[in-house]
């Protein structure tokens, strides 16, 4: 029997391809994407997953919340199928491989073995889950959220964009992904293991090949809306102001000590802020933030929300300002299986590479499918742990060793 093997240019060659929709060119010759969910750049770049899904005889269907998953078959047409796959869409200053290198390191495992006419006995899916980042449409992982269960469909239909333009019902519609398929699905994957890379510095810093993620820490996004009163900034006495753009800084400053005084592993982000009319010389008459907090200990994540919480109202009473707040997203942590686990960990070590276990600082689109069968992931090295910056970056070879570590994993799991 031929041996079915990685051909890492091909890949090289569709993630390049894939990038150049919603292209975003540095001033150093580093280039990322701006692919946000259910946009014309989200669609453009799903019709060429598609095309090339249907080039490679993949039974493509599309899903009620627009995930894309394209099905070889195996031997036992009725076995529940393995699942590979993660998202195309990105951050509005994204990476070229977050996401796209796990939708298409599962294409390249599949031409591998069309290559090679391997019949696998279950068959085996690649998935495009919708709006995995909710920059645009909050929460994170939405699409594989639905998929599992863990929202009905009506509600992530009816969600609202950042800027309240649209809802992901409409945007579905308008590009042409509000497909018939049932989601949840009416079979649940045998399996799931996604390919990602790490998009933090730990395995370049050991200099590991291998990423083996054995847990994803909790994740909780808060939206603050701040409303005082907009006033002259030269003629208003300091005691006078009710104003949201102070508070706004001083909640960025709270959170920041809070990840002091709670300690690591807390990590904290004020990410966005609007201030209106953001004038110079107009005190603001509102203020929009939001906070991304994110620990392994559930405990923790909750003591720091309830922190916040009380910070915000003292800040109101002190500023005379109204302050209400918005949950967007809020995912206690995940463990993922660990027979799973302990597959990749064999797989690498038998396929020669160097690898540890790790916990995923990200959100992955693995930790909803783990609601439903038993999942895991295979993190690859970034360059100076680089990610939701247009300079991310992973190496040809590590690109290779994940997708050889996904194809050994998924072979492993299809043939029983
Ligand atoms: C989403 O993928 C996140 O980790 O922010
Ligand atoms: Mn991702
Ligand atoms: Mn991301």
């Amino acid at each position: 029997m031929t041996v079915a093997t990685i051909d890492v240019s091909r890949l090289g060659q569709r993630l390049d391809a894939l990038a150049e929709i919603g292209r975003i060119d540095g001033p150093n010759g580093e280039w990322g994407n701006a692919r946000l969910a259910l946009t014309d750049e989200d669609r453009a770049g799903r019709d060429l997953v598609v095309d090339w899904m249907r080039a490679l005889d993949l039974d493509v269907t599309i899903d009620r919340i627009g995930n894309i998953v394209g099905v070889r078959a195996g031997r036992g047409a009725d076995l529940a199928p393995v699942m590979t796959g993660s998202h195309i869409d990105t951050v509005g200053t994204g990476g070229r491989f977050d996401g796209t290198l796990g939708v298409l390191a599962g294409l390249e495992v599949i031409e591998a073995l069309n290559d090679a006419d391997i019949v696998t006995e279950r068959p085996l899916a690649v998935a495009v889950f919708t709006d995995e980042e909710g920059s645009r449409f909050p929460p994170d992982m939405l699409g594989s959220l639905v998929y599992a269960g863990g929202m009905p469909l009506e509600a992530a239909l009816a969600i609202e964009a950042v800027d309240n333009q649209a809802t992901i019902g409409d945007e579905l519609g308008r590009i042409g992904y509000a497909g018939p398929g049932p989601c949840p699905p009416l079979q649940p994957p045998h399996a799931f293991v996604e390919l990602h890379i790490e998009q933090g510095p730990v395995l370049e810093a050991e200099g590991i090949e291998i990423g083996v993620v054995t847990d994803v820490q909790g994740i909780s996004w808060t939206e603050v809306s701040i409303v005082g009163r907009s006033a002259h900034a030269g003629t208003t006495p300091m005691a006078m102001r009710r104003d949201p753009g102070f508070a706004a800084g001083a909640i960025a400053t709270f959170v920041r000590d809070l990840t002091r005084r709670i300690g690591p592993p807390l990590v904290a982000t004020v990410g966005r802020v609007e201030l209106v009319p953001n004038l110079v010389n107009v005190v603001p008459a509102r203020a929009t933030l939001t906070v991304d907090m994110r620990h392994t200990d559930d405990a923790q994540l909750a003591a720091a929300d309830a922190l916040l919480t009380t910070y915000l109202e003292e800040l109101a009473v002190a500023e005379q300002v109204e302050i209400a707040t918005r949950s967007l997203a809020s995912f206690g942590s995940v463990r993922f299986d660990p027979s799973m686990v302990e597959r990749i960990a064999s797989s690498a070590e038998r396929l020669g590479y160097s690898h540890r276990r790790m916990v995923s600082g990200a959100g992955h689109d693995a930790q909803m499918l783990a609601r439903i069968c038993p999942s895991s992931m295979i993190f690859v090295p970034s360059v100076d742990g680089l990610s939701h910056n247009i300079a991310e970056y992973t190496k040809p070879e590590h690109l290779e060793a994940g997708t050889a570590v996904l194809l050994d994993v998924l072979l492993d799991l299809a043939s029983m």
